[in-house]
């Protein structure tokens, strides 16, 4: 059985006084919530979450990593930095970064590489743009993306990885996927998984994002390869990640 995991993608938004506050009515509301919870911060603000989340059920990342390890990389941050700061989770391979800083896969890949080598668990994000899909392409859109990845993984570094799903056309549009186009990505990354190593690829989580909402996130988490959620605009919200985090 699977733990469900939900993921707050702040993106570029907040400051010191509205991150406090979020973080706050975040971790009072989590109650004994049954699902995982994290929130992926900007880098400034990774140590103000370590500081507010150290010794809370509230895990934090960041948003993105480096490939390489140290050295002359200006303006780049270090797996190993996200660590120091406490991290556990860190997004890699979101579209945006893919559309605006023009991340292959193959670059993706070593930043899952170097995420893993730091401890940190990487989101590995995948998914088509409404060209893609309405050529009839999610298939093997995906299944590249998510290929280039496990091409440089073994077995024992696969177990690690969490997958989060999120068609490109539903990103901060309102348009979610029904349940039933997003279970059917997800089980053909759960089959590619499993055909990669058959016990991890059956207990690795594959989060879905996309508009994921409160009055949507229950029907959609109840798919039988839908493991939790990688939320952006409703993880501003306390009110409403904790309504999410309760569906899960
Ligand atoms: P929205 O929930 O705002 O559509 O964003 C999804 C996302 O990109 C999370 O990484």
């Amino acid at each position: 059985m699977r733990r469900k995991l939900v993921v707050g993608n702040w993106k570029m938004n907040g400051s010191r006084a509205a991150n406090a506050s979020l973080l706050a009515g975040i971790v009072a509301g989590l109650g004994t919530a049954r699902a995982e919870a994290a929130v992926c911060a900007p880098a400034p603000y990774l140590a103000q979450c370590e500081q507010a989340l150290a010794g809370s059920a509230l895990a934090w990342g960041a948003q993105d990593v480096s490939a390489h390890a140290a050295g002359a990389y200006t303006g780049e941050v270090a797996a190993a930095m996200l660590a120091d700061l406490g991290c556990r989770f860190v997004i890699v391979g979101h579209s945006e970064r893919r559309a605006y800083h023009g991340e292959s896969n193959a670059l993706v890949a070593q930043k899952v590489l170097a995420a893993l080598g730091a401890g940190l668990t990487p989101i590995v994000c995948v998914g088509e743009t409404l060209a893609e899909r309405e050529a009839g392409r999610t298939a093997a859109v995906v299944g590249e993306q998510l290929a280039a990845v496990l091409a440089v993984l073994d077995a024992a570094s696969l177990a690690r990885i969490v997958v989060a799903y999120e068609p490109v056309w539903a990103i901060g549009t309102g348009k979610t996927a029904t349940p039933a186009m997003a279970q059917e990505v997800h089980a053909q990354l759960r089959a590619q998984l499993q055909d990669k190593q058959a016990e991890a690829g059956a207990a690795i989580r594959i989060l879905y994002g996309g508009s994921m909402k409160p009055d949507n996130a229950a029907e959609l988490m109840a798919q039988a390869d839908i493991d939790g959620g990688l939320i952006g605009g409703a993880a501003l919200k306390a009110a409403d990640f904790l309504a999410i985090i309760h569906a899960a």
